[in-house]
C-alpha cells in the first residue's frame, strides 16, 4: 500500500487585489507556512479524512455519493476536488486523506487554495498520473469555484508555483519575479474576513458605478506594472511607495477596516517604507515593507496593535512531494 504527502504553501497578496479578480494583474507572494495532505488508496469505497487541525475527525463518504449533500466547509475543498479528479482521471477504489497545517485557516494565508493544490498533486502522485502546474492548476481552479463560485485563482497560481509572481487570470500569466524573501512584516487585525462577501460588495459597487471603479481597476493595473520591475529590480523605497499608493485605491473600493487603518498607519508611523492591506480586506492582514534594519521596529510596533504579527518568510517553494513510501501490507 503507498502514501504519497504533498505539501503546498499559503500566500500573501503584495499589490492588485480585487483588480485581478476583473481581469488586471496582480502580484503575490508564498509563505513558509504549509499545508501537507496524505494519501493513500483504500479498499472500500469511499472518501474519508482526518484532519484533526480542522476539527475533522473520520469523516466518510461513499463514492457513489461524493459531491453531493450538505458537505462540512473544513472538508469541501478536497471534496470537490477529488470530484473533479475522478471525472478526468476515473479509477476503483477509495481514499484515505489527512491533512495537517503550520498555519490557522483565520489569517487568510489560503488555507483552501494551498490544501487543494497540496491534494492534487498527492493525487496526480499516488495513481501515477504526471501533471504540470498548468494541468494541476485548471483542475483545482474548478474545484475552488465549484466551492466559492468567485475568486481570481492567484491564490492557487501561488501555492503550485511558489516564489513572488506576476499573475493574470486565469494563470494566462505567471511570472516569477523572485524567489528570494522580501522584507516585509505582516500584521494580523484579529478579524476574520469573508473574502465572498467583500469580492460581492465590490462587484455591488461595480455594478452601481461601473467607470468609477473600472478606472481604479485600471489605476492599480498601472501600479502592479511599476511594482513588478521595482521588485525585481529590488528598489524597496520605490516598492513601499507603490504600496502606499495601491492601499489609498483600495480605500476608494471601501475594503479597508479601522484595524487594518490602525496597524497601517503605526507602520508607517514607525518608518515602514509602505503599508496596505493584503487580500479581500474586511480584516484578516496588512503587510508592511521595511528596511533590515527597521524590520524590529516596525514589528515591535505592530506588536502593540491589535492582534500582533506573524513571523513569515516570503518567496516560499511552491507545491512539492514530500513523501511518497510503499507500506507492507
Ligand atoms: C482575496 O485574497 C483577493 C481578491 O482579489 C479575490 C481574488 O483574487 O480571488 C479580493
Amino acid at each position: 500500500m503507498k502514501t504519497v504527502q504533498a505539501s503546498a504553501p499559503g500566500k500573501l497578496m503584495l499589490f492588485g487585489e480585487h483588480a485581478v479578480v476583473y481581469g488586471h494583474p496582480c502580484i503575490v507572494t508564498a509563505v513558509d507556512q504549509r499545508v501537507y495532505v496524505t494519501v493513500q488508496k483504500s479498499e472500500n469505497a469511499t472518501f474519508s479524512v482526518d484532519a484533526p487541525d480542522l476539527k475533522v475527525e473520520s469523516y466518510v463518504k461513499p463514492l457513489n455519493i461524493l459531491g453531493t449533500g450538505d458537505i462540512p466547509k473544513s472538508v469541501v475543498f478536497l471534496e470537490r476536488c477529488y470530484v473533479r479528479f475522478l471525472e478526468k482521471y476515473p479509477q476503483t477504489g477509495g481514499i484515505q486523506v489527512s491533512t495537517k497545517s503550520d498555519f490557522s485557516a483565520k489569517f487568510g494565508f489560503g488555507s483552501s487554495s494551498a490544501v487543494t493544490v497540496a491534494f492534487a498533486k498527492a493525487l496526480s502522485t499516488l495513481y501515477g498520473i504526471p501533471l504540470e502546474n498548468k494541468q494541476l492548476f485548471a483542475l483545482c481552479y474548478q474545484a475552488v469555484l465549484d466551492v466559492q463560485g468567485v475568486g481570481s485563482g492567484f491564490d492557487i497560481a501561488s501555492a503550485i508555483w511558489g516564489g513572488t509572481i506576476y499573475y493574470v487570470k486565469p494563470a494566462k500569466i505567471v511570472e516569477i519575479l523572485t524567489e528570494k524573501p522580501l522584507p516585509l512584516v505582516v500584521g494580523y487585525t484579529g478579524i476574520k474576513a469573508d473574502t465572498a462577501t467583500i469580492v460581492k460588495q465590490v462587484e455591488m459597487k461595480k455594478n452601481a458605478d461601473e467607470e468609477h471603479v473600472e478606472n481604479i481597476f485600471q489605476d492599480i493595473e498601472k501600479l502592479v506594472d511599476i511594482a513588478r520591475k521595482e521588485i525585481e529590480q529590488e528598489r524597496w523605497d520605490i516598492v513601499g511607495t507603490l504600496m502606499n499608493e495601491n492601499e489609498e485605491l483600495l480605500e476608494k473600493l471601501g475594503v479597508n477596516t479601522p484595524e487594518l487603518d490602525l496597524m497601517i498607519h503605526s507602520a508607517r508611523k514607525h518608518a515602514a517604507l509602505g503599508a496596505k492591506l493584503s487580500g479581500a480586506g474586511g480584516g484578516d492582514c496588512m503587510i508592511a515593507l521595511t528596511q533590515s534594519n527597521t524590520k524590529k521596529k516596525v514589528d515591535d510596533a505592530l506588536m502593540q496593535t491589535c492582534a500582533g504579527t506573524i513571523p513569515i518568510t516570503t518567496s516560499a517553494p511552491g507545491v512539492r512531494l514530500e513523501k511518497e513510501v510503499e507500506l507492507r501490507t
